[in-house]
């Protein structure tokens, strides 16, 4: 009796203490459009200390499927999960596979796109610019490092990894830093990489707001490592797939690219893709698969911005599946840029250059 009461106060302590890791940004507008009220099936495809999760669990008919790549995020949750008495299910698992993760249609999908706050805070993931650590960044073990990536790329895929993925418009430069210095010595640290990034841009004009000069590198090197942008187009095609007609689809985005990707599928399948021509309209041929919730998109509100200054780039959009079959999607159309592989060619020309 005394070990029982004993495993519920841990239970809850580690529930509490998961509450004050990361601060789920847009709770209330993710509700709003799930309306899990209506009870079933949710998935939660971006787990991380499980805020939507809980939120969802609060009404009564409802089961949550807690999915994230990363297996500390598992492990934390593991200890707390029982207190749901079997609503809450736990899976290790990349969201482009969200699919094969339950038998039984969803009656909704969420997703908060990027990186958790536990991710960020701890220095030995090496996802932080302002912390010393190893240069890793992956959310899952199975990843090749940043550090690996680095050492293995050719200049010229540095350079569009950083301007495709992160908008850095000195991309050119940086890679070309970063090609040097590695000859010199392996670049290992996270620190190490931003002495290197800085020492290669023009000082920043005193008194001018500027963000840290590695903020899109380490974006861009982040999104290549896990692949982020993939994932997220093949997760929109795995949700399809998995949502019971009537189910809802919301993703919460952070940066341009991501959300790129998400208007655009969502354009398509619910019929709506823009005309390219005034006299040439798009002929789309194919069913809509889904149907806008919102126009447009969501933000956060003043009063959650002034609080989590990290919601100030969020964006929602959400979406209802209707009963059309899904389709295969073309990555191209969704904005997807194409970062050509290092093959041993561009290998050689990169080493010619330096
Ligand atoms: C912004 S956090 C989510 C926070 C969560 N909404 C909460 O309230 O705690 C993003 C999470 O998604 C996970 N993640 C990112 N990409 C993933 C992917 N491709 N597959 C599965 N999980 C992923 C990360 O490991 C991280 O834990």
């Amino acid at each position: 009796m005394a070990d029982q009461s004993n495993a519920l106060q841990a239970q809850r302590a580690a529930l509490e203490a998961a509450r004050e890791l990361h601060d789920p940004v847009m709770l209330r507008e993710v509700l709003a459009v799930l309306d899990p009220a209506r009870g079933g099936l949710f998935l939660d495809g971006t787990f991380g200390a499980g805020g939507y999760s809980c939120a969802l669990l609060d009404q009564p008919g409802v089961s949550v499927i807690g999915l994230d790549r990363d297996p500390e995020a598992i492990a934390r949750a593991q200890v707390w999960a029982p207190l749901y008495a079997g609503r809450l299910s736990l899976v290790e698992s990349r969201f482009s596979a969200l699919d094969q993760a339950s038998e039984t249609p969803l009656d909704g999908v969420v997703l908060d796109i990027g990186v958790s706050s536990m991710q960020i805070d701890d220095a030995g993931r090496g996802f932080s610019f302002m912390r010393d650590g190893p240069l890793d960044m992956r959310m899952s073990p199975d990843l090749e490092s940043a550090a690996d990536l680095i050492a293995r790329l050719d200049e010229q895929t540095l350079a569009d990894i950083l301007y495709l993925y992160g908008e850095e418009r000195a991309s050119r430069r940086i890679a070309r830093a970063v090609v040097a210095a590695r000859d010199e010595q392996p670049i290992s640290s996270t620190l190490q990489l931003v002495e290197i990034i800085e020492a290669a841009l023009p000082k920043p004009r005193p008194g001018v707001k500027a963000p840290h000069p590695a903020t899109r590198s380490f974006q861009a090197l982040r999104i290549a490592v896990n692949d982020e942008l993939g994932e997220l187009v093949a997760a929109l095609q795995a949700a399809e797939r998995a949502l019971a007609p009537g189910g809802v689809l919301a993703v919460v985005t952070f940066h341009s690219l991501e959300d790129r990707i998400v208007k655009r599928f969502l354009q398509d399948r619910c019929g709506k893709l823009p005309q390219t021509t005034r006299y040439q309209p798009q002929i789309n041929a194919s069913e809509p698969t889904f149907e806008l919730i919102e126009k447009g998109i969501l933000r956060p509100d003043e009063s959650e911005t002034a609080v989590n200054p990290r919601a100030r780039s969020a964006k929602l959009r959400a979406a209802r599946r209707l009963v059309a079959p899904s389709r295969a999607v073309d990555p191209a159309a969704l904005g997807l840029p194409r970062i050509a592989p290092a093959t041993p060619m561009r290998r050689a020309k990169g080493r010619k250059r330096r």
